[in-house]
């Protein structure tokens, strides 16, 4: 016994979770390639929204979302009393490792999995699982190999984050048909609106036949309201219920439900921000490629850049473009020294970005 509070075991093995930074030492405007954001800001209908909305914050938010779950109900053809929203779908994310994890059960993802599923499993006493990958891709046949009587929950990213790794749909559902019932497969969709891929699939099929599956969707990366902090989830009824108990009552706030709202109905902003992706995605892989530096497929708003393995080389490139105003996320927290992780920017901020890692590679 210590003379001081003490937290539950394990939660100080865990590494603070740190956002992508902001500033760039001697940059008034620095551009921030940091945190897979929108780099067309959010809506001008979403704006208007919001400016009315902030009239009556006095006043509580509706605690079920009502309006906005027929509003992703409508959208997406789904049942609205299968959807629970959520402070980003990160919270959800969270619930449902507090809903379902006892001690010592196994939390599964591939070893490049977006790094809240591990802090997941930590957090609650459970043991994370990270199932080696190929080249960054995630494996299904190793993932199902490494399931346990202890296996509780199983997550996907798709696409992942940093990898940019898509699993393909015929992966996912052998996946599923692997895993045993009592097995909960998270899909968290959260770059889903980028994916230009017929093999895709962001679970929402699964979800709608099966008992097991939750898809997790955002609002924080197409949509641009990352500020805003709203996410939601389609699942098994069972599991809603659940996490309907467990969330705090006022999760989703005023502003973000009626912003979620406006945001869906701006089709042409979506359209917008996703083909300007997948435009830039393309170019930037193969300008990055001329380098000689690895770059990895991604199917997301990102671009993950490989350094052969030299962190000495992958932090000194981010040195060198944050000491230009470009500021990239270094990958050492997320296990990969060695790599740097860039959000697709601007048209302009986007050449510039080539020219300035040219003149890098070119340098060191
Ligand atoms: C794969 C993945 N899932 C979930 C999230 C959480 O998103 P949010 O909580 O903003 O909805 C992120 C954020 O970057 C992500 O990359």
């Amino acid at each position: 016994m210590t003379n001081q509070p003490e937290p539950r075991p394990g939660l100080l093995d865990i590494m603070a979770y740190r956002g992508g930074i902001a500033d760039a030492p001697g940059f008034k405007a620095p551009v921030k390639l940091s945190s897979n954001e929108n780099c067309f800001g959010y809506s001008d209908q979403v704006r208007h929204t919001i400016a009315d909305a902030s009239a009556s914050l006095e006043r509580y938010p509706d605690g079920g979302a009502l309006n906005l779950r027929e509003a992703l109900a409508k959208k997406h053809n789904l049942d609205k009393e299968r959807i629970v929203c959520g402070c980003g779908s990160d919270e959800i994310l969270q619930l449902i490792g507090r809903s379902y994890l006892r001690p010592g059960d196994e939390v599964l993802f591939s070893a490049h999995g977006f790094l809240t599923y591990k802090l997941i499993a930590l957090q609650n006493e459970a043991v994370p699982v990270m199932v080696p990958e190929d080249n960054l891709c995630a494996n299904v046949d190793r993932m199902l190999a490494a399931v346990t009587t202890k296996t509780r929950l199983v997550f996907v990213a798709n696409p992942n984050n940093p990898t940019g790794y898509m699993m393909p749909k015929a992966d996912l559902v052998k996946l599923h048909a692997g895993l045993p019932k009592e097995v909960l497969l998270i899909v968290d969709a959260a770059y889903a609106e980028y994916v230009d891929d017929d093999n895709y699939s962001c679970g929402m099929e699964l979800s709608r036949k099966f008992d097991n599956v939750l898809t997790t969707r955002t609002f924080s990366k197409v949509y641009g309201l990352a500020g805003l902090r709203i996410g939601w989830a389609f699942g098994p009824q069972q599991v809603i219920d659940v996490l309907n108990r467990v969330r705090s009552p006022f999760n989703a706030n005023r502003l973000a439900q009626a912003a979620a709202i406006t945001a869906l109905g701006d089709e042409q902003f979506v359209q917008k921000s996703a083909e300007h992706v997948r435009k830039w995605r393309k170019w930037l892989t193969d300008e990055i490629g001329k380098t000689g530096i690895n770059v990895y497929p991604s199917a997301g708003n990102f671009v993950l850049l490989g350094f052969n393995n030299d962190a000495k080389k992958a932090d000194a490139a981010e040195k060198f473009l944050m000491d230009r105003g470009l500021i990239l996320r270094g990958m050492r927290g997320f296990g990969l020294p060695g790599f740097l992780r860039l959000t697709i920017g601007l048209d302009e901020q986007n050449r510039t970005f080539a020219n300035a890692l040219s003149e890098f590679m070119a340098s060191y």
